[in-house]
């Protein structure tokens, strides 16, 4: 089977709070999105991406990522939707006539710049066995339940991850959750979450702590501290 990397872009940036979308915020001079699309484009694993933008931004990231930066393996930007899931919907769609239904899709936040070819080998070999590949960093703090303000329970901290991603699945199995999903009315907030109501196993990779999403303005901060580390920087 080959893999393909399905790469939603096309939320508002909202807890930014910046003057444009987060995606083209430069990190170490590139764009967040460019270095994101960078990876896949690099690794020989991947046979080609998607991307999925707002519908009005569509112009300026052909003409200011794929082309400027020659993602040469973005076979298609197409439009989002109003939350995550529906724009991963329509990133799926666009496979319809590239991917077989044994093909590995990998769905990667398009502002999580930090992850390396391993992950996207274990990624793909973890989904080729027909379960739902997640990678997960233990959570380092104590998480709290709480409503209106009081605590409610402590799940023990042992048994939480945080989802990260990649989130990697058989092309056909991931369509038949999502469109499941329709169907019930059923929104989630990450892909895998979808995979595991419809009772398909889903199992961990262990990631890394650097694998972050970009989210608040903070994040940037810690992003620059990683990239220059790595003697990173452009391109
Ligand atoms: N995303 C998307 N379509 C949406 C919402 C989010 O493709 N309707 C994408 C984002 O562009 C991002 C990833 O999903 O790459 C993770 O979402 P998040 O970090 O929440 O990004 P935003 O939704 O853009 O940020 P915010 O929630 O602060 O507005
Ligand atoms: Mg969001």
């Amino acid at each position: 089977p080959r893999a393909f990397a399905l790469i939603p872009a096309a939320g508002m940036g909202k807890r930014m709070g910046a003057s444009m979308n987060k995606q083209y915020l430069q990190l170490g001079g590139k764009p967040i999105v460019a270095r994101t699309l960078q990876v896949f484009q690099d690794s020989p694993l991947i046979s080609g991406i998607i991307l999925v933008i707002p519908e009005d931004e569509i112009p300026y990231c052909r003409r200011e990522v794929v082309e400027k930066y020659q993602l040469t393996k973005v076979l298609d930007v197409v439009p989002g939707g109003s939350e995550r899931q529906h724009s991963v919907m329509n990133g799926l769609r666009a496979l319809q006539n590239l991917a077989a239904a044994e093909d590995i899709i990998l769905i990667h936040d398009g502002v999580r710049p930090f992850i390396d070819e391993g992950i996207l080998q274990q990624s793909i070999d973890l989904a080729g066995s027909g379960v739902g590949a997640l990678v997960a960093v233990q959570s380092k703090d104590t998480i709290k339940v709480v409503r209106d303000g009081v605590v409610i329970s402590t799940p023990e901290r042992s048994t939480l991850w945080q989802a990260q991603t990649p989130q990697s699945f058989r092309y056909g199995q991931i369509l038949q959750a999502h469109q499941q999903a329709v169907q019930d009315n059923f929104v989630g907030t990450d892909d895998c979450s979808l995979f595991e109501r419809s009772n398909e196993p889903v199992k961990i990779i262990t990631g890394s702590y650097r694998n972050i999403k970009i989210t608040t303005p903070e994040d940037l901060v810690l992003a620059e501290a990683f990239l220059s580390q790595q003697g990173g920087g452009q391109p």
